[in-house]
Order: C-alpha cells, then sequence, then structure tokens
C-alpha cells in the first residue's frame, strides 16, 4: 500500500473517554469527504471499535499504539497484533519513546513486536528518536542508526512501514529541533533506511514532537519529510486537521 502524501497521524496516547473521542472521531470522518493524503488516528484499545466503526467509509486509518510480540498466550493484560486488526486497526504504532523510556523496552523487543504486527497485516510506524542527553552529546545519529539497526527484522521489505523521528526532548514540550535539523536527520533517516531494506527509501518518514498548527507548514516542506505524528494537537479536531492541510492535505 502507497500512503498518499502528507501523512498525518494522531496519537491520542492514554486519552479520552468514549463520548468525546467518537465526537472527535466523528468530525473527522466529517471533514475527510475525498482524502488526498492519509490521515489516521491510534485510540487506546478499549476505543479502536468504536471509532473504526465511527470513521467506516471515510479512508481515516486508525491504529493501536503497542501490541505484544506473541499473537495470543497467558499474557494477562496485554494485547496481540491479531487483536487489534480483528477490533477494526489496520495499522500500529511500535517503539514509542513512551514505551521505550517510560516501559523499558528494548530495541529487540520492538523487533519481536514489528514481526507479530507484519504477521497479522498491519501498518507498523516504528518510532526512534534520541534524548536530550544524547542530542547535547553531540550522539544523536549514532543512536537513531543502533535504533533502527536493532529494531528492523533482517529481510524486512519497505511496504506497510512508517518510520517516525521523534527526538523524546521534543514529546510534550512545546520545543522542536530546528527546520534544518529536521530535515538533515530525516536525509540521514532515509539514507540508512536505503542501505538497510531493499527499497528503503520508499519509506514514509514522518517528524513527531510538538507538531502544532503554526508549525506543521513548515516541517512538512521539508526535503524528507512525508507528514507527521501528532499527539496532543491530535484531540482537538479543528488542530488536528489544520495540521493536515498545513501539509497540503485536502
Ligand atoms: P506531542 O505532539 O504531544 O509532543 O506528542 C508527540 C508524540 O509523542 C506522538 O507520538
Amino acid at each position: 500500500m502507497r500512503l498518499a502524501r502528507p501523512v498525518v497521524f494522531g496519537n491520542w496516547k492514554m486519552n479520552g473517554l468514549r463520548a468525546e473521542s467518537l465526537a472527535l472521531a466523528g468530525t473527522l470522518a466529517e471533514r475527510a469527504v475525498r482524502l488526498t493524503g492519509t490521515v489516521g488516528v491510534f485510540p487506546p484499545f478499549t476505543l479502536i471499535h468504536a471509532v473504526a466503526q465511527r470513521v467506516r467509509g471515510s479512508g481515516i486509518l486508525v491504529g493501536g499504539q503497542d501490541c505484544h510480540e506473541k499473537a495470543s498466550g497467558a499474557y494477562t493484560g496485554c494485547i496481540a497484533a491479531p487483536m487489534l486488526a480483528d477490533a477494526g486497526a489496520t495499522a500500529v504504532i511500535l517503539g514509542h519513546s513512551e514505551r521505550r523510556h517510560g516501559l523499558g523496552e528494548t530495541d529487540a523487543l520492538v523487533r519481536a513486536k514489528l514481526v507479530a504486527a507484519r504477521a497479522a497485516g498491519l501498518l507498523v510506524v516504528l518510532c526512534i528518536g534520541e534524548t536530550e542527553a544524547e542530542y547535547l552529546a553531540g550522539a544523536r545519529s549514532a543512536r537513531l542508526r543502533a535504533q533502527l539497526d536493532g529494531s528492523l527484522p533482517e529481510g524486512i521489505g519497505p511496504e506497510g512501514l512508517v518510520v517516525a523521528y521523534e527526538p523524546v526532548w521534543a514529546i510534550g514540550t512545546g520545543r522542536t529541533p530546528t527546520a534544518e535539523e529536521i530535515r538533515a536527520t530525516h536525509g540521514e533517516i532515509r539514507e540508512l533506511l536505503a542501505r538497510r531494506i531493499v527499497g528503503g527509501e520508499a519509506v514514509p518518514l514522518l517528524y513527531g514532537g510538538s507538531v502544532k498548527p503554526d508549525n506543521a507548514g513548515e516541517i512538512m516542506a521539508l526535503a524528507d519529510v512525508d507528514g507527521v505524528l501528532v499527539g496532543g494537537a491530535s484531540l482537538d479536531a479543528r488542530s488536528f486537521w489544520t495540521i493536515y492541510q498545513a501539509g497540503g492535505g485536502a
């Protein structure tokens, strides 16, 4: 599946109860009359089914924010990739920094989850990003290379894969790298993917971290930025749609 640009995904994180989330999904579905780009929302597990039903026919993708590396079994409290697909999800975010850093997920675990997600037919949004300490130490490139090396299975193809660059220090802080830093980093990631994956230069690259209506246009105009992964601003229909339109989406 080739994703039309701009690719604008909303990570709702652990936010929203049923009524407000379905209202948000309904407003987005109404705006998505004939999508020229790719729009997706990633609600909490409990709302995936209802949100998928609400946006059905609009072209808006619905995804999970994580999945387990096994397809089923005695893993209390976990959600398997086939369960996401069964609930109506067609995508999943993996390796988000809030899971890598908050919950101790390793590259090896992310890789195993990626294999499971692909086996279930899900589009994978693989998140990578350096911490502030790594950024200040000039270790960004090394960290991103290590995360890609460790998180991508051997022999993986470019289909069904999206990579999101989310500097940990830019998430929820209102701070972003400069446009030039984002451009340069995305160029590096594009090269790394081209070397690692046959056809890897075609993998869509998203920027994430404090994307708002007022900076989205500049960011999405940069070379090698195919779209954005939005956190806080995706919880408001107007902000999220303004971001999508700022990237040229209609
Ligand atoms: P914010 O847009 O709230 O900074 O979150 C970004 C993010 O983590 C998206 O996955």
